[in-house]
């Protein structure tokens, strides 16, 4: 079965791929000739999501699941959760935002946060959502060069290493994204289409 994957983030790709059974051929927007920039117009990473699954169904008409991640710090209520990408500004600089996270940080007592992902997934017209949580903390300084985004300042629950210190097969093991694609693709695996 083929399955596009609405994305143009290649960790994002990389990390999915690890995960996916033979069942399934996971096609990248690039491999099936889509060069758009997917709009997260929302206020929710439900939104967003919905946004971008619809957006890249309405072009292929083929089965197409997406994500939307954030990172949820606690002591800053939640933020900067939906708007993670855009948090130190509209130019998606990622240092500029771990900066500006380490730096709303500095006097706060607890560090405490997660990654939560909601992937979309469209199939024969019907969208379903799937959630995936990592629990964590948020480091006083960066460290390790892997991964991408917030990962060299996020150690996960039970590690005491940033995910930016793991390859992906290791992230895969507290990922956020591998939980709710884990589930998307269970999902998948009893799929009964209604005719
Ligand atoms: P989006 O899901 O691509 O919109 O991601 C929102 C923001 O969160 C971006 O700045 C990403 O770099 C960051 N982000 C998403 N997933 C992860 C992750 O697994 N680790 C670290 N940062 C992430």
């Amino acid at each position: 079965m083929k399955l596009i994957f609405a994305t143009n983030n290649k960790n994002k790709v990389e990390e999915i791929k690890h995960l996916t059974h033979h069942k399934f051929e996971i096609l990248t927007l690039q491999e099936v000739g889509i060069d758009i920039d997917i709009p997260e117009p929302h206020d929710t990473l439900e939104a967003n999501a919905t946004e971008k699954s619809t957006t890249i169904y309405k072009l292929t008409n083929e089965a197409v699941f997406s994500e939307d991640t954030g990172l949820e710090v606690a002591a800053l209520n939640g933020a900067p959760g939906v708007k993670s990408a855009r948090y130190a500004g509209e130019g998606r600089n990622m240092q500029d935002n771990i900066d500006k996270l380490l730096h709303e940080l500095k006097d706060k007592p607890s560090r405490a946060a997660q990654f939560r992902t909601v992937a979309s997934l469209i199939i024969n017209g019907t969208e379903y959502q799937f959630e995936g949580i990592c629990k964590g903390h948020i480091t006083t300084t960066q460290d390790g060069t892997s991964g991408f985004g917030y990962d060299p300042v996020f150690i996960p629950e039970g590690s005491d290493i940033t995910f930016a210190n793991m390859d992906v097969t290791e992230k895969n093991k507290y990922s956020h994204r591998k939980k709710a694609v884990q589930q998307l693709i269970d999902f998948l695996n009893d799929y009964q289409p209604t005719i």
